[in-house]
C-alpha cells in the first residue's frame, strides 16, 4: 500500500507534496475522462517503440497486455483512482507496474506528460466535435421538417423588433438552418486544427530516441506530427478553436430561444409549446412558463465564461508548458457537456412547437408590413425613382394610420388620394401573402425559394 501512494519522483524529494495541494492539484477526477485515448496513446506508443527496436517484443507485449486489462478495469468500474498521482496518466502508468511489474517503467520512454495530456485531449477533442456536428444535424432535420410544413404559413418578419415585412414561416426556420450550418462547418474546422499529433515531442525538445512520429500519427488517425516541439506542448489554440465554435453556436441556441420565449408570450401569441416543453408555477395555477427554452439562453453565459477563462489562462503564458493549463480540460469538458445537452433541448423545443397560424397571419397584416411592395410597385409600373415610391408609400400609410385602417382595409378611391392614376391592379399588393410570393430574388421569402431550399438543404443535412 505503501509503494501504491509513492509518486514517480518521491525519491528525489525529501517531504512528500503538501496535503493541501494534493487535494487542489490533482486533476485525475477530471481527466480520468480522458482514459479511453491516454490507453490508444500509450499502446500505439508501444507498439512504435517495438517497431523501433527501442523496446523489444516481450516487454511490448506485457506492457499493452497491462494497458488492456486497466482499460477494462476503468470500463467496469473496477480502478481505482488515486489523488496522490495527480492525473489519468500516472494513475494508469502506476496501476500498469501494479500488474506488470518493473517493465511497466519502458513505457515512457521518448515521451513526457506534456505531450502525452494534449494527444489525449486532442483526440477526445476530435470525437466530440463528431459528436456535436452529429446533434447539430439533427436538430436541423427538425427544423427542415417545421419548415416543410410551415411553407405557407404567413407572419410578420420584424427588424427592432417592429413588424417589418410580411415572410414565410418557413424562412424564418430556415435561416436558423443557415446559422446551425456555420456552427457544424466551425466544429469541423476545429476538427482540422486538431488534426496534428503531438507524441513523441516529449516535454519540449523532442527526443534522442529513433522514435517514427508518423506512424504514431497515422496510427492514432492525425494527419501528420506536429512540427514544432516547443509550440507544440505549448499550443491550446485548439481548445480555444473547440470554446470559441461552442460560444458562437451557444449565441445562436440562445437567440434561438429568446425568439421562442417572445413568440410564446402571451403579448405575441405567435407559437405554442406542448406541455412538455413547459413548467409550472408554485402559486400562480394558470401558469405554463417556457423554462427549457429560457435555461439554454441562460446557458450560454456560462460557456462564453469557458471561452474567456480560457482566453485569460493562456494570455500571460510564456512557452512552453504551465500548470495553468491543466485548467483546459475542465473548461472544454463543462461546456461540451452544456452545449451538447442544450442542442437536445434546442432540437425538442422545435419538435414540440406549433405556430399559431391565424395569429402570424393577423399580426403580419397589422404594422402597415406592405408599404415598401408599394414603394417597389410605384417604381416597377409608374416609372418613379424610389425615394418618390418611398414618399408616396409613406402618405399612405399616415393617412391609413390617421383612419385607423390597415393598408389592406383601404378602398381604391382612399389608395388613390397619394396617386391618382392608380387602378384596381395596386390592390394585390397590400396582400401580405403576394407580397411574400414577390420576394423571389435568390435567397428572398419567396415560396418557391423556400421549396428550393428545403430540398438543397435536405440533401444537404443527411
Ligand atoms: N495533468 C497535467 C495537465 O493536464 C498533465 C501534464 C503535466 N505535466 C507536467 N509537466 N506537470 O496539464
Amino acid at each position: 500500500m505503501k509503494n501504491r501512494n509513492k509518486t514517480v519522483w518521491g525519491d528525489r524529494f525529501k517531504n512528500p507534496t503538501s496535503k493541501i495541494f494534493e487535494q487542489f492539484g490533482a486533476s485525475i477526477d477530471v481527466d480520468k475522462r480522458l482514459f479511453e485515448e491516454d490507453i490508444s496513446g500509450s499502446i500505439v506508443h508501444t507498439q512504435m517503440l517495438v517497431k523501433q527496436k527501442i523496446i523489444d517484443k516481450k516487454k511490448g507485449k506485457k506492457i499493452i497486455f497491462g494497458l488492456r486489462k486497466i482499460k477494462n478495469e476503468i470500463v467496469k468500474n473496477k480502478f481505482f483512482f488515486n489523488k496522490k498521482h495527480e492525473d489519468i496518466h500516472l494513475n494508469i502508468e502506476k496501476r500498469l507496474f501494479e500488474i506488470i511489474g518493473p517493465d511497466a517503467g519502458y513505457l515512457h520512454i521518448a515521451r513526457s506528460r506534456n505531450d502525452q495530456v494534449i494527444t489525449d485531449f486532442k483526440l477526445w477533442i476530435k470525437k466530440s466535435s463528431k459528436e456535436i456536428i452529429k446533434k447539430l444535424n439533427d436538430l436541423m432535420k427538425s427544423f427542415l421538417i417545421k419548415s416543410q410544413n410551415n411553407i405557407y404559413t404567413v407572419m410578420p418578419g420584424f427588424t427592432h423588433l417592429k413588424n417589418a415585412q410580411p415572410v414565410s414561416f418557413a424562412h424564418y426556420l430556415l435561416a436558423y438552418v443557415e446559422m446551425f450550418k456555420r456552427d457544424k462547418k466551425r466544429f469541423s474546422n476545429s476538427i482540422e486544427y486538431v488534426n496534428e499529433c503531438p507524441l513523441g515531442v516529449g516535454a519540449l525538445a523532442g527526443t534522442s530516441f529513433n522514435i517514427d512520429r508518423v506512424f504514431v500519427s497515422r496510427k492514432l488517425g492525425f494527419k501528420k506530427p506536429t512540427n514544432n516541439s516547443i509550440d507544440t506542448v505549448s499550443d491550446r489554440d485548439f481548445a480555444l478553436d473547440f470554446l470559441s465554435a461552442a460560444s458562437i453556436c451557444a449565441v445562436h441556441i440562445s437567440r434561438l430561444a429568446e425568439e421562442l420565449i417572445i413568440w410564446n408570450s402571451d403579448i405575441f401569441r405567435l407559437i405554442k409549446f406542448n406541455d412538455k416543453m413547459l413548467t409550472g408555477s408554485s402559486i400562480m395555477p394558470q401558469k405554463k412558463n417556457p423554462d427549457p427554452a429560457e435555461l439554454i439562453r441562460g446557458k450560454a453565459g456560462e460557456t462564453f465564461g469557458k471561452l474567456q477563462a480560457m482566453l485569460t489562462t493562456m494570455k500571460g503564458l510564456p512557452l512552453s508548458y504551465f500548470k495553468d493549463m491543466q485548467e483546459d480540460k475542465k473548461l472544454v469538458f463543462d461546456c461540451y457537456d452544456t452545449l451538447l445537452k442544450s442542442i437536445l433541448v434546442a432540437n425538442e423545443l422545435i419538435k414540440n412547437m406549433h405556430p399559431n397560424k391565424s395569429r402570424m397571419l393577423a399580426l403580419a397584416n397589422e404594422g402597415y408590413t406592405t408599404a415598401t411592395d408599394f414603394a417597389d410597385y410605384l417604381v416597377q409600373h409608374k416609372n418613379l425613382s424610389f425615394r418618390e415610391g418611398y414618399k408616396i408609400s409613406a402618405k399612405l400609410v399616415s393617412y391609413a394610420e390617421k383612419k385607423g385602417k390597415k393598408l389592406n382595409e383601404l378602398s381604391l378611391n382612399e389608395i388613390k388620394k397619394v396617386k391618382k392614376d392608380l387602378n384596381y391592379d395596386v390592390m394585390k399588393i397590400f396582400d401580405v401573402k403576394n407580397s411574400v410570393k414577390s420576394k423571389s430574388s435568390y435567397g428572398g421569402t419567396s415560396i418557391k425559394n423556400i421549396k428550393k431550399m428545403i430540398l438543397k438543404l435536405k440533401k444537404e443535412i443527411k
